[in-house]
């Protein structure tokens, strides 16, 4: 049985995650930081919810806590709990502003990394996906084809920038375990309004590929739902 735990899964593409994971016979620990929402979900979707906070150093600890002494150990992190920002002319962009995203996107999946490795290690095949973005690939947002080259959100798409090269980091220094990213696409969640042309369940295609497929894939990747994709 894979058991995988999976941040920000409440809504939008962490719950689409945990409803096809648990479809394809995974235990899903449903990771949220708001109890009422993580419970509803949970109770929907037929898994266990773990409070987390991604920004709170007691809150990932007692997370850790609450799976090692429920399960004992996990195969699947996935940490896809992530927030925009401001977007558009960064005149008056704040410190404030760059650090509360920051502090989700890039600091949160290490510090959820770090709590969750001795439980990584406890499995036959870890695997550790970070739900990273084309808006922080340089590729994509010089692309003048490319919709990514049309948005403006420094913030945003610098954070995923150091995600993406973070998940190369750890792939290297952690031979044992299979880190990637993926890049879930323009998907219709509340984080764009619903503007994204994608349907949850596309947009979740190559996390559930990367949660499902085999011992023996690389690690360092960057995938679509199309398969890998530059991003330097
Ligand atoms: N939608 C897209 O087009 C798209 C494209 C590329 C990449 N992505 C990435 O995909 C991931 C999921 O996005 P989404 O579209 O599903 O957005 P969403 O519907 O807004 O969901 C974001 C999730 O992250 C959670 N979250 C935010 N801050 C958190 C924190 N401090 N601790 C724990 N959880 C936190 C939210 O919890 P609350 O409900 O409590 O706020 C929510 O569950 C993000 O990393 C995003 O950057 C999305």
């Amino acid at each position: 049985m894979t058991i995988t735990f999976i941040t920000g899964a409440n809504k939008g593409l962490g719950y689409e995650t945990a409803r096809r994971l648990i479809e394809k016979g995974h235990t899903v620990l449903l990771g949220a930081r708001d109890a009422k929402a993580g419970t509803a979900a949970a109770a929907e979707l037929g898994a266990r919810f773990v409070p987390i906070d991604v920004t709170d150093d007691d809150s990932v600890a007692a997370a850790a806590a609450d799976v090692e002494q429920h399960e004992g150990s996990i195969d699947v992190l996935v940490n896809n709990a992530g927030v925009h920002g401001p977007y558009g002319d960064p005149s008056g962009l704040t410190a404030a502003e760059v650090l509360s995203v920051l502090e989700v996107n890039v600091v949160g999946v290490v510090r959820t990394t770090t709590a969750f490795l001795p439980l990584l290690r406890r499995s036959a095949d870890p695997v550790i996906i970070n739900v990273s973005s084309s808006m922080g690939s340089l590729a994509a947002t010089h692309d003048p084809a490319r919709a990514e080259s049309g948005v403006i959100a420094p913030v945003y798409t610098s954070s995923k920038a150091a995600l993406t090269m973070l998940t190369t980091q750890y792939a290297k220094a952690l031979p044992g375990i299979r880190v990637n990213a993926a890049d879930p696409g323009y998907t219709a969640t509340e984080f764009n309004g619903y503007s994204g042309p994608q349907t949850v369940t596309e947009g979740t295609d190559a996390v559930v590929g990367l949660a499902t497929e085999g011992p023996g894939n690389g690690s360092g990747r960057f995938v679509d739902r199309d398969g890998e994709i530059t991003w330097s």
